[in-house]
């Protein structure tokens, strides 16, 4: 089982979808272990993006993340990390296959719905960055046994 790190961004909050991208995440059969609204700091924010410091809209994307506050999920399943970043779709909303997250709901390379980690280095990082440990609960999830 893995642990991965989604961020409903701030174009997910407050175009009022939340609950349409969660509900897929559910549907899916993806366990959702951990979830909480917060407003995110530049500290937090240059860290998270640190990789793109170089960028010219590393500054463009830290704001893009501070207008609302946003909300971090734990999810867990089997091989969740690549389900995840499957169901996003491609960075670009624009070239994101329809029936994929981006592709249904975005038509920007940032206001782009959902950060997803892409590796299972990025995940153990990313839940650090946004969890405590007691914020990530273990609990049975009655399809769990059907699931796999
Ligand atoms: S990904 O999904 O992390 O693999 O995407 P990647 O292409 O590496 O992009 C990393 C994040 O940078 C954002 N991004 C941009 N924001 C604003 N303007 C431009 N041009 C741009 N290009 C990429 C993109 O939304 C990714 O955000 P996260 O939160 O990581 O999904």
């Amino acid at each position: 089982m893995e642990i991965t790190l989604v961020i409903l961004k701030p174009s997910a909050v407050q175009r009022g979808i939340m609950g349409e991208v969660i509900s897929r995440f559910e549907k899916k059969g993806i366990q959702i272990v951990g979830m909480k609204m917060v407003e995110l700091t530049d500290e937090i924010l240059s860290e998270h993006y640190s990789h793109l410091a170089e960028k010219s809209f590393f500054g463009r994307i830290k704001d893009a993340m501070r207008v609302s506050p946003v909300v971090v999920m734990a999810l867990k399943g089997l091989d969740v990390i690549n389900v995840v970043r499957k169901l996003a779709g491609v960075t670009n909303g624009r070239d994101a296959q329809p029936g994929t997250i981006r592709g249904d709901y975005s038509m920007s390379v940032q206001e782009n719905i959902i950060h997803a980690s892409d590796s299972p280095q990025s995940a153990e990082a990313e839940l650090k960055r946004f969890f405590s440990e007691n914020e990530i609960f273990n609990y049975s999830h009655h399809l769990l046994p059907y699931l796999y």
